[in-house]
C-alpha cells in the first residue's frame, strides 16, 4: 500500500512516469481506469480548487468519490480524528483524501496502513499534489526539457504555506534552484537564497511563484496594511516588463496584493493553466497510487 504524505513518497521514477501520464491524458481522456474504485473526502479546511479538483480527476477516471463533511461529522461530538477516520477505513475506501490544519496528520493516518493516504494539504508542512501540478506546468511550459538549473523565485508568504514547503523539496530534488522571495516575518529558516526584493532577482529567475499572505494562519496580523506589502511584491507589468519568465500561483489570488489584475491576464501567467493541470496530474496520481502499485 502507497501513500502521499509528501512527494518524497514517490521514486523519481514515480514522478516521471506521472508527468507522462498525466501529458498523455491531457491529450486524450484515457478510459476509466478506476471504474471500481471508491474514494472518500476528509477536508478540515476549505478547499475550491484542491477538493474539486481531486473529485474531477477521479470522476474522469471512472471512480465514485463520497464526501464527509467535517462540520456534520461525528469529530463534532467529540469522536477523535482517528476514531472517525478508523470508522471510514472500515467500510473499505480505495484511499481516502484528507486536509487537515495539523502538520502530522496525514503521516499519522498513514502509519495505521488502512487504506491509501492522499495529502490534499496539512497545516503549512505539504501540499503534494499541488507541487507535483506546479512541477508539470514548468515542465510544459520548457516543452518537456529537463528543468534541472532553471531558477525558480518562490515570493511572498513562503512561512506560512505548505505549496511552498512542498514545492522547495521537490523542486530541490529535481535539481532547480530555489531562490525566497519575502519581508522577514514571512521568510522560513532555511539554506535557500534569500532577498527581500524582487528587484534583485528578476533578472536572474526563469519562473516566479507568488503566494498569497495567509492571514488566517497568522496568530497576530503581522502587517497593517496589505498595500504596503503590495508595493513590493505584487507582480506587475511595470516589474516584468518583457522579460520571459513564467508565473505560477496556486490560488486563491488576492487580487492586486499577489498580482495585478494586468499580469493575471497576461499570457506569462499560468493560473488557470495550472487549475486545468491539476485534474491532469491528479489522475496520473490516482492512477500511481491504486493502480500500478
Ligand atoms: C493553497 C492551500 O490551501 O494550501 N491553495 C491550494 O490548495 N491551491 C494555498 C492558499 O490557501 O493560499
Amino acid at each position: 500500500m502507497q501513500h502521499l504524505v509528501d512527494t518524497d513518497d514517490f521514486s523519481k521514477e514515480q514522478i516521471e512516469n506521472i508527468m507522462h501520464d498525466a501529458a498523455a491524458f491531457k491529450k486524450e481522456m484515457p478510459s476509466k481506469l478506476l471504474e471500481d474504485k471508491l474514494l472518500i473526502t476528509l477536508f478540515f479546511e476549505s478547499s475550491t480548487r484542491t477538493r474539486s479538483s481531486f473529485e474531477v480527476a477521479a470522476k474522469r477516471l471512472g471512480a465514485s468519490v463520497v464526501h464527509l463533511d467535517p462540520s456534520k461529522s461525528s469529530t463534532n461530538k467529540g469522536e477523535s480524528l482517528e476514531d472517525t477516520f478508523e470508522n471510514l477505513a472500515a467500510m473499505e475506501p480505495d484511499g481516502v483524501i484528507i486536509r487537515h490544519e495539523f502538520n502530522n496528520t496525514p503521516k499519522k493516518l498513514a502509519n495505521k496502513n488502512l487504506t491509501p493516504i492522499l495529502n490534499a494539504g496539512a497545516g503549512n508542512y505539504a501540499h503534494p499534489t499541488q507541487a507535483l501540478l506546479d512541477y508539470f506546468t514548468m515542465l510544459e511550459h520548457f516543452d518537456f526539457q529537463e528543468l534541472k538549473g532553471k531558477t525558480i523565485a518562490i515570493v511572498g508568504d513562503i512561512i506560512s504555506s505548505r505549496v511552498a514547503a512542498s514545492g522547495i523539496r521537490l523542486y530541490t530534488r529535481m535539481g532547480m534552484n530555489v531562490v525566497l522571495v519575502a519581508p522577514k516575518p514571512f521568510m522560513p529558516d532555511n539554506d535557500l537564497p534569500k532577498y527581500e526584493n524582487l528587484s534583485e532577482v528578476i533578472d536572474k529567475v526563469d519562473i516566479i511563484m507568488s503566494l498569497r499572505a495567509q492571514l488566517e494562519r497568522h496568530k497576530a496580523p503581522i502587517f497593517e496594511d496589505y498595500d504596503e506589502y503590495a508595493k513590493e511584491y505584487c507582480i506587475t507589468k511595470d516589474l516584468f516588463k518583457e522579460r520571459e519568465i513564467l508565473l505560477l500561483h496556486p490560488g486563491p489570488v488576492m487580487r492586486n496584493i499577489d498580482i495585478s489584475d494586468e499580469m493575471l491576464t497576461d499570457k506569462r501567467c499560468k493560473v488557470l493553466t495550472q487549475v486545468k493541470n491539476g485534474v491532469f496530474v491528479r489522475m496520473a496520481i490516482l492512477k500511481a497510487l491504486l493502480l500500478d502499485n
